[in-house]
């Protein structure tokens, strides 16, 4: 299974992961230098310390990586506020991630609470370079580092009941002074459908160009579903439940007629306020600004398209 074609991309959007890999190096001297913005420097100051290693995957994308301090400090992460800089701003001195655990269960022979250090060491980690394509008509490109849901899917062992996933994040007063503003009903809640959860290319995550997920990007561990929109990609999972009947998706139930639960990248559905038919990636501002279209299935159509044959996908937006 190969998700590239090289020859759509430009050489010029490739980056060798070397240079990514150097980027702490970069920063600290564009810090010393005097040369980052605020939020450049506030990324830098979130910088984690721990790396994580993994094999690089096959199902990465060649296309050029989004600057790190671009995809830490430009974050949706509505319990840390509403504003793109406000996780950045204050996930990494109020969230807590460790001690943390996550339960899993439901519909499973074997239903357990595991603690996310082990969690980790539950299968090998990869890197795998996928875009992310916002529902507000944005991208990006991330090397994200973690393993398959399906490992940890066949580890628990659902039963013939398990239709869906449920992925419930972190909801407390105490760390996310977003919570009071109510414009989420918290906790958030996502869901996949079982074969979408199974399928090879969603990624349980615990990392981000070489380190730990930094807290504004849902640290300890998020769930990456790379063609689906951004808001499947639930953060700072605490449960992740097997259950017969389709999940309610917390954006979806807040505004049904603009979020449905399937919520595939689809440049031929419009939002009902917006058009999906193009998108921005981040860092193609200033001079270079160019919209991009946006693939059907953010590009990953190859892998993903089967899993909806027959559907409508007007209704099961
Ligand atoms: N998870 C939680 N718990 N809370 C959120 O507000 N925002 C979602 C998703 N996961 C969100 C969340 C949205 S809208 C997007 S686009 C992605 O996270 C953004 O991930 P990033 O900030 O790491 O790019």
């Amino acid at each position: 299974m190969l998700i590239h074609r090289q020859t759509d991309i430009a050489p010029s959007e490739i980056t060798p992961p070397r240079h990514w890999r150097d980027r702490r190096a970069l920063v600290q001297a564009a810090v010393a230098a005097g040369l980052l913005g605020a939020a450049g420097q506030a990324a830098a100051r979130n910088t984690s310390s721990q790396k994580l290693t993994a094999k690089q995957s096959p199902l990465s994308t060649m296309e050029r990586a989004t600057p790190y301090e671009l995809v830490t400090s430009y974050c949706n992460f509505y319990e840390f506020g509403t504003e793109k800089a406000d996780p950045a701003r204050t996930a990494p001195a109020r969230l807590r991630t460790r001690p943390w655990q996550v339960a899993v269960d439901g519909e499973v022979r074997r239903p357990r609470t595991f603690d996310v250090d082990d969690l980790l060491k539950l299968a090998p980690l990869e890197e795998r370079i996928y875009r992310l394509r916002c529902v507000e008509a944005w991208s990006a490109v991330v090397p994200w580092i973690g393993y398959p849901l399906a490992e940890l899917i066949r580890h628990v062992e659902p039963t013939g009941n398990a239709k869906f996933v449920e992925f419930t994040t972190l909801a407390d007063p105490q760390q996310m002074p977003g919570l009071p503003s109510r414009v989420l009903d918290w906790p958030y809640v996502e869901g996949l459908r079982m074969d979408e959860a199974r399928h090879p290319l969603t990624l349980l995550t615990f990392g981000l160009y070489g380190e730990v997920l930094p807290s504004q990007n849902g640290a300890p561990l998020r769930v990456v579903v790379p063609w689906k929109y951004g808001f499947k990609s639930a953060k700072s999972l605490v449960r992740i439940r097997f259950v017969e009947r389709q999940p309610v998706n917390s954006w979806h139930k807040s505004a049904p007629k603009e979020y449905g639960f399937y919520s595939n990248v689809n440049p031929n559905v419009d939002h009902p306020r917006w058009s999906q038919a193009s998108e921005r990636r981040l860092g193609d501002d200033g001079l270079f600004n160019r919209r991009r279209p946006t693939l059907m299935f953010n590009g990953y159509g190859d892998q993903v398209a089967a899993l909806y044959a027959g559907m409508d996908l007007k209704r099961w937006f």
